[in-house]
């Protein structure tokens, strides 16, 4: 396939490209024990077939972790901090989004089979789920964590938003399903240990959100060297300020901004929508919060991994 073959395909299988009646709450169903969208599930062998490459990067969340900045920042990283580069296509057409499959455009594993080399992917899958390729091939990963509570509210205001994602119901209900792992891509506990005991086996650089957001020079750093980047102070200093909360709210390429409002209902919430920590506390009672340290403090124990949930 040639570069104008393959925008083709990537133009054709882009969200803003949707026709409406694609669109619709798709039910959750279960894939070795985690629940996914239906149409996902529809065609999970393509998932667990892919063919990774060795030059393939992988930014691998839980959903609302900070994935779209971390995409930002590797990208911008990789385009010596140009914005006019990173803004050559929305987020989702840059990452394409491995394992997402809507019933008519094409799927993230038909895009992602053509595309050329390097390829920049994005994936919500648990650790125990991405293609055994990854492995083999010895890709680079990265990996961003955000804290539990935070993390259930911006999911919750997402499947809210999202008409492609489960109701999410009331926020009563919501807290409890979260806690039981009962949403896309399963238990967030169960996702950033997962990860994390997976770290030291392959090539994984294992990120915070609430890090990233408390000297972000700092975070992009570690991100550059994993990348095997050298950037100047100064291209340094505009990767920092072209992936601050306000400038990705602005800017069209990040902000999701390009998918139609019958999928993304910006009435009910942005896509960028607060990119704090501690929100949770306008969300949670202290019954709610106190179980959730309950579970947490239990999951936690023995794994070395600290989450900061006010900074
Ligand atoms: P909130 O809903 O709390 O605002 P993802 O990209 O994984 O879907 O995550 C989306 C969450 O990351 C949203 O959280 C969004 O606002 C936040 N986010 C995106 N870009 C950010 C940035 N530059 N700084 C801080 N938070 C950011």
């Amino acid at each position: 396939m040639n570069q104008e073959e393959f925008k083709k395909l990537e133009e054709a299988s882009a969200l803003d490209n949707v026709p409406s009646e694609a669109i619709y709450r798709f039910p959750l169903e279960l894939v070795h024990g985690i629940p996914l969208m239906k149409p996902i599930i529809n065609r999970w062998q393509e998932v667990e077939q892919f063919q990774a490459r060795p030059d393939d990067l992988l930014i691998a969340t839980y959903p609302k972790a900070g994935t779209t900045w971390m995409q930002e920042i590797v990208d911008l990283i990789l385009q010596d901090g140009d914005l006019e580069k990173a803004m050559r296509a929305p987020s989702h057409i840059r990452f394409p989004f491995m394992e997402f499959v809507t019933p008519t455009l094409p799927s993230g594993v038909e895009v992602l089979t053509k595309m050329p080399s390097p390829r920049l992917i994005k994936t919500h899958l648990p650790y125990q789920l991405v293609p055994t390729s990854f492995w083999n091939q010895n890709c680079k990963v990265i990996y961003v964590a955000r804290n539990a509570k935070d993390n259930a509210v911006s999911f919750y205001w997402f499947d809210k938003m999202n008409k492609a994602q489960p109701d999410p119901g009331t926020w009563e209900s919501y807290v409890e399903a979260f806690l039981q792992g009962k949403v896309g891509w399963g238990s967030w506990f169960d996702h950033v240990i997962g990860w994390w005991e997976a770290k030291d086996k392959h090539r994984i650089l294992y990120m915070l959100y609430e890090d990233i957001k408390e000297d972000p020079k700092r975070e992009i750093l570690k991100v550059m060297r994993f990348l095997g980047k050298e950037l100047s102070e100064e291209v340094l200093e505009k990767v920092v300020h072209h992936t601050s909360f306000q400038a990705m709210k602005e800017n069209p390429m990040t902000n999701y901004s390009t998918v139609p409002s019958f999928m993304f209902d910006r009435a009910t919430s942005m896509f960028m929508r607060k990119g704090e920590v501690g929100d949770w506390v306008n969300h949670f009672t202290d019954s709610q919060s106190k179980a959730y340290d309950k579970v947490y403090n239990e999951k936690m124990r023995g794994t070395g991994l600290k989450f900061r949930s006010l900074i």
